[in-house]
């Protein structure tokens, strides 16, 4: 089994370039095969959820052709999106965003009929709003035998709709299907996160008439066809945000490129709170630290406020500060998982409901440790390399999920870090030989 071994105490210096982010690529990957004219799509994450989406995309009929490792040719002229065609294999049910193949397929064929989304374990996330939301735009949504949703409707008619509670996903499905309905819809308390206006600005591209993305109420006005489009995806935020946090927790100096600095005003003012130094240029931020940090408090909410995506890694670089600190989670109820972790390094972490009391530390040590989902393992990474001594870290696949070659960046960093799959290559890491050239 792969994990990663760690050596802390190196501060990182140098510079990183960010991908393009996961969370717009899956609900871009998604709408690209809402026309049959081919799209191509660049700045694509190399990770394993954009892939295993990109596989099952191509199982139901799709081309898929990689142009290179970053830019995707999609054309979904090959499915067969007529009642009987069920999504369901065995890669749609490992990631999250094959919901969004719900609302792509509602709205191009009014039928569809996909296994129900995983995803990292991090609540009980259900799909009520989106459920919601098709019914109200006209479509019938049963939760079939097996784990399935199945959705039809004879028309899609646009609608008024209001989300209870701020949904990323909810907003993204219910934007697809109502880009190809009737009439215009009203998407009330939408999400405004950044992938939200990327996704928008996708299907615009495509020929949909979508305004007020971005804000909390999205106008949608239906139309018949959407066309071939090329588009590029816009940098992840949260991996910009893990390399700050990392950067900061190991008392570094790096600079991260291909970032949009806005989305990062949330992270940035926090790491300043904390003492670090955070220099915003035009697409690219630097961020330093030496020295003693103060602790600070963190909650999050939806954009533009701290994103729960960015929590964990958050609460690792507060271990090692001065004073208390405490982060709140407003957003998913499991999302503590790595706090039992970080406290076998030595952290002092105290948990009270949805809050973790930090209280900060001079050193972490190096431990045997456990990634419980993606920003988890994230978080242990940074923990582990801030620490003294070798850090192991398990299931690590969580973490390629999201990550694009995190190690080799990480490496190129100055930070010490391998993936093995051999207890006598990690016990020749702990002793400190140089057992692998990984590149970096
Ligand atoms: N919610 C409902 N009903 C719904 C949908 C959501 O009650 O029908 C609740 C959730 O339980 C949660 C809140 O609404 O309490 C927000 O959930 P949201 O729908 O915004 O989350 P998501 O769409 O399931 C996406 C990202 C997550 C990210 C969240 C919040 C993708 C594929 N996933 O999830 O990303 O944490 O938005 O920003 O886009 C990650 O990348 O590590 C990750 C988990």
């Amino acid at each position: 089994m792969e994990r990663y071994a760690i050596r802390g105490g190196n501060a990182l210096e140098g510079d990183v370039v960010i991908s393009g982010a996961k969370n717009a690529a899956l609900g871009i990957l998604a709408a690209a095969i809402m026309t049959d004219e081919e799209v191509v799509i660049e700045n694509v994450p190399f990770v394993n959820d954009t892939r295993t989406l990109l596989k099952a995309i191509e199982n139901i009929g799709a081309t898929v052709r990689y142009i290179d490792r970053h830019k995707v040719a999609i054309c979904g002229a090959g499915i067969k999106g007529d009642e009987g065609l069920a999504v369901d294999d065995e890669y749609i049910r490992k990631i999250r965003a094959s919901y969004y193949l719900i609302g792509a397929l509602l709205g191009k064929y009014k039928y569809a009929n996909v296994a129900l989304p995983g995803g990292c374990d991090i609540g009980a996330r259900p799909i009520d709003l989106h459920i919601k939301g098709f019914e109200t735009l006209g479509a019938e949504v049963d939760i079939a035998s097996g784990g399935r949703v199945e959705a039809k409707a004879t028309e899609l008619k646009g609608a008024h709709i209001y989300l209870d509670t701020v949904s990323v996903g909810a907003t993204i499905n219910i934007m697809l299907a109502a880009t190809l309905a009737e009439g215009k819809t009203t998407i009330e308390n939408a999400a405004k996160e950044p992938h939200i206006v990327d996704v928008a600005n996708f299907l615009n591209t495509m020929g949909a008439n979508i305004k007020g993305a971005g804000t909390d109420v999205i106008r949608v006005r239906g139309v018949a066809r959407l066309h071939g489009a090329e588009y590029s995806i816009i940098p992840d935020q949260i991996e910009a945000g893990t390399f700050m946090a990392m950067a900061v927790a190991t008392r570094g100096n790096v600079l991260i490129r291909n970032v949009i600095p806005k989305h990062m005003e949330a992270i940035s003012s926090k790491l300043v709170d904390m003492g670090a130094r955070v220099i915003e240029y035009d697409d690219c931020i630097r961020v330093m630290a030496d020295g003693a940090l103060r602790a600070t408090q963190v909650k999050t909410l939806p954009y533009p406020g701290f994103p729960t995506d960015m929590q964990a890694q958050m609460a690792a670089a507060l271990c090692l500060t001065d004073g208390i600190s405490m982060v709140t989670e407003s957003i998913f109820e499991n999302r503590f998982r790595y706090v039992s972790e970080l406290t076998r390094m030595g952290a002092r972490i105290q948990l009270k409901g949805n809050t973790a009391f930090i209280t900060g530390m001079p050193k972490l040590t190096g431990a045997s440790l456990v990634a419980s989902d993606l920003r988890a393992g994230a978080a242990l990474v940074i923990a582990a390399l801030a620490a003294e001594g070798v850090s192991s870290i398990e299931s690590i696949n969580y973490v390629k999920r999201g990550y694009e070659d995190f190690d080799a960046k990480i490496r190129a960093l100055g930070g010490d870090i391998i993936i093995t799959d051999s207890d006598s290559e990690l016990e020749a890491f702990k002793r400190g030989m140089s057992v692998v050239k990984q590149k970096a």
